[in-house]
Formats: C-alpha cells, structure tokens, sequence
C-alpha cells in the first residue's frame, strides 16, 4: 500500500471545507465521551459518543483520500477487527492493565512506523518543500512523534511485562540512572534540533532520525524499570498519556485534524489522571516520571515473614456481627475482582439494609488494577452510586463504625504507609480500618500479600477477625447465614 492515503489530507493538502467541519464534530463527540466516562452512571452514552466520533473521523478520512485503496483498508479492518473482538471476549477483567499497556505500546509503535514512513516518503504525506526536501516544522513534528512514539513503545512493552508478572514488579535501580535518563533525552533533544536544521540531503541526516528512535527506545525502558509496586497505577496512566501526544504529533506529520485533536484530548486527559493518582498516592508527579520511587518489598509472594497471632472466624460469626452492627463500611479490593465476588457483596449489601443496617461502600483510588476498577465491578452489580464513596469523603467515618469489612483489599488498608517509612508504599493515604470497632479481613490466606508485597498489620490488630477463604464463596455463606 502507498502512503498516499495518509498523505492526500497532509498540511492541509486541499481538505473540503465540509471534512473540517466533520473532524470538528468528531472532536465535539470526543469531548462528550470524556465527560460522559468521568462517572459510572454516564459511562456507557460516554462510550457510545466515542464511538460515534472515531466513526466520523475515521469515514471521513477515508471519503476525502484521492487514492485509498478500499478494499486494501477494510482488509486491514477486518483483521484488526476480528483480533480485536478475540481478546475483548477473552480477556478477564483481572488482565485488563495489562492489555491496556499493550495497547498503549501499539499506539507507539504506529506513531514510529507513520514518522519512518513519511521520512521515507515526505513526498506522499505533502510535507516537502518546492526543491523536494522535508519542510523544518515537519522534521521536528516527525523527531518528536518517532521519540514519543518510541518511549510510549519500550515503557509500554516493560509495563505489560510487569503488570502481567512476566517481569518482576520490584523497582529497578540502575546506579546514576537520573543521569542517564537526562543525558539520553537531552541527546535526542539535541539530535532533533540538528535534523531540524541540517541542509537537506546533508550527510548523517538519515543517521540522526534512526539515533533519535534508538535513544527513545531506550530512554522509555529506562523510565519505567524503576517504576514498581504500588507506583504502577501512575505509570499506565502517564503512558496513556504518551501515546495520546505520540497521536498528535502524527497528526501534525499527517496533517489530520481529528487526529490532533484525538491525541491531544488522550494525552492531557492521561496526564490529569497521572497527576490525580499521584495526588491519591502521595507521590510528586515529577519523582515518579524521573522514576524509582518506593524501596523493594520487605518480603513477596513467598518471601520469609515472621509469624505473628491472628484470630479467625467463620462465615457465621461474620453474619452475626454484621447484622448486630449500625454502620458498616466495605472496603472492595483486586481481591474482589479476581473472586467476582461483586454480586454476592451487592446481595450482602441488601440482606444487611433489609436488617436496617447503614450500608457504605468505600473506594481507593488505586484499589484493584486499573483506575476505577472498583466503580466498574459495583456498577456491574448495581450497587447504588449513593452508596459509594471515595477515600477522602468517607475516611473520617470509620471511627463512627461497628464493622469494616475488608474484601480482597490489602495495601490500601495497610497502615504501615502512615507509620513505616522504608515501606514501598509509604506516604499514599490509606483507610483507617483500625478506627472501627470490628474488621473482617477476606483474603484466601495469611501467605499472600498485596501487590507492593508488604505484611499488614491489620492482619493482627485485637479487633481483626480473618476470613480466610475465596472473596466469593465466604460472602455467598455470610448471605447464607444472614436469611
Ligand atoms: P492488593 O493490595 O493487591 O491485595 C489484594 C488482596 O486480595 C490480597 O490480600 C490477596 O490475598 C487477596 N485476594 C486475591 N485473590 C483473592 C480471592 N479470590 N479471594 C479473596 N481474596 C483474594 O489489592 P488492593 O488493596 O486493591 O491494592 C491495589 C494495589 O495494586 C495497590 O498497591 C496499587 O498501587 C496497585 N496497583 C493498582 C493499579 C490501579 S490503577 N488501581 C494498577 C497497578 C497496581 P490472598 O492472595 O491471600 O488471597
């Protein structure tokens, strides 16, 4: 296939005034889609609008290409398509981080192929001069859409490897590292500069383009190795982000209006969520894109822990303390998720509301894997939004509840980031469980541990009762115990 689908609307190259308006509408939907995902209750017209706009955009820049090969495209289409529809039926919600980074790294990788593609060919995307030679504003909208399409590709690929534990989760502290991620973007800075105002043609022009995508690999690899633990929630987030600026800057190079706009409604959305969840975390945004924030686990999956008293109780012991209870506060975690366990809770939810208990559901803004993973399972299972509270609007009440009921959750309740400071998630503001009278604590036993891989001392706190069982299977006998 030519490039010449890619290049018909470039900078400007004689876009009817009626695609202009189109991709502005398209725009327009994409707006409606942002704000109609900023809330469960909205989600889905959020989507629908999505999906209404990259029709448009995508039909329009098919319609005002001179030479698209249709039949070439809607092949493409399909294959994506049909891969695209396998992994969505496939994929439990569990993994989902994981294929979010995925996605990310190819987004990066597209933004890298469309800039050696419009390098290779300028001609084709319009962005030459009358001598033939790239235009200067077109060679640093093409330096810095291969740099940023190659770091959002490289942090990605390390991203999905430690989100899928194909890599470990630990923070990589290479000596001097803030040294070498300044010294390799300053290079590529400087590199880009140079192509920018080389003479056309001139000798090592070719040698600068292909440095700029080899240090950006490099430098997104860099980023995010140091990156663990409970920090990774900023990291996808912030790649997010990249691969929305890695689109813009395309778009510029393909002279795409939709594109612009698209990439940069991704990359400041992506950036503002990086920055909420650095505030949710405690973290300054600029420690943790320098990277290598947090110390290494005191003890993983298996690592040596000291063994320490802890009661344990049953599902009939939970029931009877729940429904005796005024106020309970249930604090959902990935645990929940990885059990399903969201329908039983909302049926637990209920039976204790049937019993006049004052029922609220409190949400980290990291718990589970993905932003708002908690507030998609409960919406899932019909818990009532008036139910649901964010950390900072509900934390001051466990002091006024009988039970808090810990499902699946476990750093977000840990307190030693309040107290230990050489702990990895020291600093990120966690609920005060040890403020009610009495904690369910559901786990499936005292081995495991929570994703930063640190023990929890709720675990053995006088007031703190061990459930330990599948999220699921014990609310399914706590509902039992209830009738
Ligand atoms: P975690 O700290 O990861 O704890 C999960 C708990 O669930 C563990 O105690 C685990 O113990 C238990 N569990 C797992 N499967 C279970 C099952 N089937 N039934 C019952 N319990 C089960 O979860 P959290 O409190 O939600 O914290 C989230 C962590 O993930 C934070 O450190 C956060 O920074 C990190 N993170 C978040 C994101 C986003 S964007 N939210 C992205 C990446 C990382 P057992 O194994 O003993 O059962």
């Amino acid at each position: 296939m030519t490039f010449s689908i890619l290049a018909g609307a470039a900078h400007g190259g004689g876009q009817p005034a009626w695609a202009m308006l189109a991709y502005l509408v398209a725009g327009v939907f994409f707006i409606l889609a942002l704000r109609g995902l900023s809330s469960p209750a909205t989600s889905r017209s959020g989507n629908r609008n999505g999906m209404i706009g990259m029709a448009l955009a995508v039909g329009t820049t098919l319609v005002t290409h001179d030479i698209a090969n249709i039949v070439e495209i809607l092949i493409a289409v399909g294959i994506g398509g049909a891969i695209g529809v396998v992994v969505a039926r496939r994929i439990a919600m569990t993994a989902m981080p994981e294929l979010v980074a995925g996605f990310h790294s190819l987004v990066g990788l597209a933004a890298v192929v469309v800039g050696f593609g419009a390098w290779l060919d300028p001609q084709s995307f319009g962005i030459v001069d009358a001598a033939g030679q790239i235009l200067p504003v077109s060679r640093i909208e093409l330096g810095l859409g291969i740099a940023i399409g190659a770091i959002t590709f490289s942090g990605s690929v390390i991203a999905f490897l430690k989100l899928s534990g194909r890599m470990s989760g630990s923070p990589i502290m290479l000596p001097g590292r803030h040294v070498i991620n300044l010294g390799t973007l300053a290079a590529i800075i400087i590199l880009i500069g140079l192509y920018t105002i080389s003479p056309a043609g001139a000798a090592g022009e070719g040698w600068m383009v292909i440095a700029v995508a080899l240090l950006a690999f490099i430098i997104g690899f860099l980023l995010i190795i140091p990156i663990g633990g409970a920090d990774m929630p900023v990291v996808v987030s912030m790649l997010n982000s990249y691969s929305g600026w890695a689109a813009a800057a395309m778009g510029f190079t393909l002279g795409n209006t939709a594109m612009i706009i698209t990439g940069a409604l991704v990359g400041s959305s992506g950036a503002i969520l990086s920055y909420i969840m650095c505030r949710a975390m405690n973290r300054s945004f600029i420690s943790v894109i320098a990277g290598g924030f947090g110390a290494a686990p005191e003890a993983g999956p298996g690592g040596a822990r000291e063994q320490r008293p802890y009661k344990q109780g049953s599902a009939e012991d939970a029931a009877y303390m729940l429904e005796q209870a005024e106020k309970v506060i249930i604090i959902p975690g990935y645990g929940m998720a990885v059990a399903q366990a969201q329908h039983a809770l909302r049926e637990m939810g209920d039976k204790l509301k049937e019993k006049g208990v004052e029922v609220k559901y409190a949400i980290h803004p990291v718990a589970g894997r993905m932003p708002g993973h908690m507030n998609v399972l409960l919406a899932e299972a019909s818990v009532p939004y008036d139910e649901v509270f964010e950390l900072e609007d509900i934390n001051s009440e466990f002091a006024q509840a009988d039970v808090a009921f810990i499902i699946g959750a476990n750093d977000v309740v840990n307190p030693a980031a309040k107290t230990d400071k050489s702990s990895p998630i020291y600093g990120m503001p966690v609920f005060d469980v040890d403020k009610a009278k009495q904690v369910f604590f559901i786990k499936r036993s005292m081995g495991g541990v929570g994703y930063a891989g640190v023990d929890n001392d709720v675990f053995y706190m006088n007031q703190t009762v061990m459930l330990l069982a599948d999220a699921k299977k014990m609310v399914e006998e706590i509902v039992k115990s209830l009738d």
